[in-house]
């Protein structure tokens, strides 16, 4: 009989397309996945270390892994990702029951574990650049990550990235390329493109001796047949150029959504971040976007409490959400991660219920204003990409607009269509709607 895998993954996108590569991989070796650890004979965690949160929720699943193990010792169990590059070997004697631990860039070793002679306590974590020829497993039949590059070359002082996923390296143009044409010809409609900061993508690359620049694989990408929708993230503001915008103006297939993490409305707090630009420079990116593409969503990271981070400061960025007024956004609560000069700082600490304190009249702004742009939808009839079913009543459907919003809809449409919805009502989240069946017959 095969042998069965359980893989659950932690953390953003680039650690879900690592799942998907590793069970991709572990397939290729003979193996099947299942749906419960206890029917698995390799319980497999892929982390993420990004906050202090995501150690906590991971540590306690591990808990569940060692009761596993004790009651079937022929069970491996393995650690990869973010959290185990962050703490190396250490895992071994934090965790004597892990039998192989390895870092986001070593995925392709696990096999090698897995199909070698000996089974004991193996650790792997060095950086290596792509490994690209793993076959991917998809989670959705029509739509696919593409990772462009890995690693990052910035030093925001808050990010444990840099150092769990190594230098910054651009996958070739070609091999992208060619990978985006396999996907459309398997069906895929929607590619999202996957970096920590994707519009540096290309710079460290030589073709016909020259860099290749982020837009350029936009176009390339956007002129595969069948691939309809084109997103990526994240990008960093400060790359954030002309020529990028102006694709999302250009090309058909590239989403009126760009995710521009703000992290702070303060230029001192963002020079403390290392971020790079300031906030009017981030303000002039967003004019820049309206500019060209009017009707483009714009969501956003923030984290709130950074060290330093005085009342003052955190109105400014109040005053940046109030003016942008964002589709969306992500908010975070600072948390010291383990090897950044952040953690290290002991000046101006925010008290943890100042910090939550914070966060309510952040979120009140965020939501407030997300509300009034989602409004912009009600009336319009808008191109929904189909997921399933909805989460909350399964009667009715769940997709995705172009403005990555996700739209609760009754219709006849099956996963993996896309379809006109009217939109009938928005809120900060969601809009609800109907399917066009004008459309439908029509089509
Ligand atoms: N504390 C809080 N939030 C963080 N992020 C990254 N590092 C930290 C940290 N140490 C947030 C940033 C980033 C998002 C993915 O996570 O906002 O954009
Ligand atoms: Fe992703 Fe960052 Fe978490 Fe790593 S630490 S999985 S890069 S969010």
């Amino acid at each position: 009989m095969n042998k069965r895998f359980h893989v659950t993954t932690f953390g953003c996108q680039m650690n879900e397309h690592d799942s998907e590569r590793m069970k991709g991989m572990l397939e290729s070796i003979g193996y099947a996945e299942v749906a419960e650890q206890a029917d698995a004979d390799l319980i497999l965690f892929n982390t993420c270390s990004i906050r202090e949160k995501a150690d906590s929720r991971f540590v306690a699943h591990l808990g569940h892994a060692s009761a596993e193990k004790k009651r079937r010792p022929e069970v491996l169990i393995g650690g990869g990702g973010c959290w185990a590059q962050s703490v190396k070997e250490e895992v071994f004697s934090q965790f004597p029951f892990v039998d192989v631990a390895f870092g986001p860039g070593q995925v392709h070793k696990l096999a090698e574990f897995l199909t070698s002679e000996s089974l004991s306590a193996q650790g792997y974590f060095e950086f290596e650049g792509f490994a690209g020829d793993l076959p991917a497993k998809r989670a959705r039949e029509v739509q696919a990550w593409v990772q462009i590059s890995v690693g990052c070359n910035m030093n925001c002082s808050y990010c444990i990235v840099p150092s769990t996923r190594g230098r910054e390296v651009s996958r070739p143009f070609e091999a992208l390329v060619a990978e985006c044409e396999r996907l459309a010809a398997d069906g895929v409609r929607e590619i999202t493109l996957l970096g920590q900061n994707v519009n540096a993508y290309g710079r460290d690359l030589r073709v016909g001796g020259r860099p290749v620049a982020f837009s350029e694989l936009l176009r390339a990408v956007d002129a595969i047949e069948g691939i309809e929708r084109v997103r990526y993230t994240s990008p960093h503001p400060k790359d954030m150029r002309e020529d990028v915008i102006r694709a999302h103006a250009e090309l058909p297939s590239l989403c009126e959504h760009i995710h521009l993490p703000l992290q702070a409305g303060s230029s001192r707090i963002l020079k403390a971040m290392r971020r790079t630009y300031t906030r009017d420079r981030f303000l002039d990116r967003v004019a820049l976007i309206r500019e060209h593409v009017p009707d483009c969503a714009i969501t956003t990271d923030i984290i709130v409490g950074f060290p330093g981070e005085t009342e003052a400061d955190f109105v400014e960025t109040l005053e940046v959400c109030e003016e942008v007024g964002f589709d969306g956004a992500f908010t975070f609560l600072f948390s010291p991660r383990r090897g950044t000069t952040a953690a290290e700082l002991t000046e101006g600490l925010v008290p943890h219920e100042e910090k939550v304190e914070r966060m309510q009249r952040l979120v009140e702004v965020v939501q407030r204003r997300g509300h009034e742009r989602a409004q912009r939808f009600v009336g319009r009839a808008l191109e929904v990409l189909v997921e399933g079913p909805s989460r909350t009543d399964p009667t009715r459907l769940r997709g995705r607009s172009r403005h990555g919003k996700t739209v609760n809809f009754t219709g006849l449409a099956a996963p993996g269509e896309l379809v006109e919805v009217e939109i009938l009502s928005a809120t900060s989240q969601t809009l609800r709607g109907e399917e066009s069946l004008v459309a439908r017959a029509l089509a």
